[in-house]
């Protein structure tokens, strides 16, 4: 037997934000570079004079300047900084950090990443309920480096929403690792993943980054998608996501992480059920 509530019925912005947020923390607090003066005054000062030229160039007022006031204290209430911040920003800093990258391309990590996924060896199953729902999906590829040579024992990192969009351990009723795992590539940098296609990923509804999206009258939708880490000894690490051609939202994503690279063109597998696709991880050296 598996869970049997459904996480339609229970999930809230209040609960994943909340443990997107914590989940940050906890990485946040291991890894934070020291601030430099130099630097902080310089960003802080050019992020502030870009808030006065949009109140002077708006003419933004009192009442609009309070809603942004209580709209701020709110996002960080529900937790949903870690969303905010990913949906509107992250991409951008990901194209920065990976302008002089010549391998695969890269794309935004989102908020709900956890370490630790159980391994695999590279013919894997992923972590996933008797009754699981969706297409059944054989995600199969190499890793290699720049220089073509295949990368023994390449770990590729995968974690994916379920069929209704949402996460394990982040959504509530959904069982710890569903859709998750760290695949150890054989002797020739080959994997072989056996999961199910997720659904479209709906921004929670109900909390402050919902809010906005209600009131600039855009939707909330992320593309379906698979997020990846792919890593090798001697080579960077990719952090990517993979979509589906013609998916829905694939041409507008609210968190504009999609690359015309990153879109996978599954077929029908010959003599069985769902869809089968083949991509290949290039990496740069370290
Ligand atoms: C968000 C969710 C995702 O699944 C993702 O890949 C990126 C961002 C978000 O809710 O912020
Ligand atoms: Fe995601």
């Amino acid at each position: 037997m598996t869970d049997i509530i459904t996480t339609q019925a229970t999930a809230t912005a209040a609960a994943s934000g909340a443990a997107a947020t914590e989940r940050f923390r906890t990485r946040q607090s291991e890894d934070a570079p020291a601030a430099d003066t130099k630097r902080v005054d310089t960003l802080a000062t050019e992020l502030i004079t870009a808030v006065h030229d949009i109140v002077r160039r708006h003419q933004v007022t009192y009442a609009e300047y309070d809603v942004l006031k209580s709209w701020l204290i709110q996002v960080g209430e529900d937790g949903e900084w870690p969303l905010f911040l990913d949906v509107w920003v992250e991409h951008v800093i990901e194209e920065v950090a990976s302008e002089n990258r010549a391998g695969s391309k890269g794309t935004i990590e989102g908020p709900y990443y956890v370490p630790g996924a159980p391994r695999f060896p590279a013919d894997a199953t992923l972590p996933m309920r008797d009754d699981e729902e969706g297409a059944p999906l054989l995600f199969q590829g190499q890793v290699t480096s720049v220089d073509g040579s295949p990368l023994a024992g390449a770990t590729i990192e995968i974690w994916h929403a379920d069929n209704d969009g949402y996460y394990a351990q982040f959504a509530p009723g959904l069982p710890e690792w569903n859709l998750r795992g760290h695949v150890t590539a054989d002797d020739q940098g080959n994997f072989k993943i056996r999961t199910i296609e997720p659904a479209p990923y709906q921004i929670p509804t109900d909390g402050s980054c919902g809010n906005l999206i209600a009131a600039a009258g855009w939707h909330a939708w992320r593309p379906a998608h698979l997020h990846l880490k792919v890593s090798a000894p001697g080579h960077q690490l990719i952090t990517t996501q993979l979509y589906f051609q013609g998916g829905q939202y694939v041409e507008d994503d609210i968190a504009s992480a999609v690359k015309p690279e990153l879109i996978l063109a599954p077929a029908p597998v010959a003599d069985g059920d769902g869809n089968q696709v083949t991509y290949d991880f290039v990496l740069d050296k370290a």
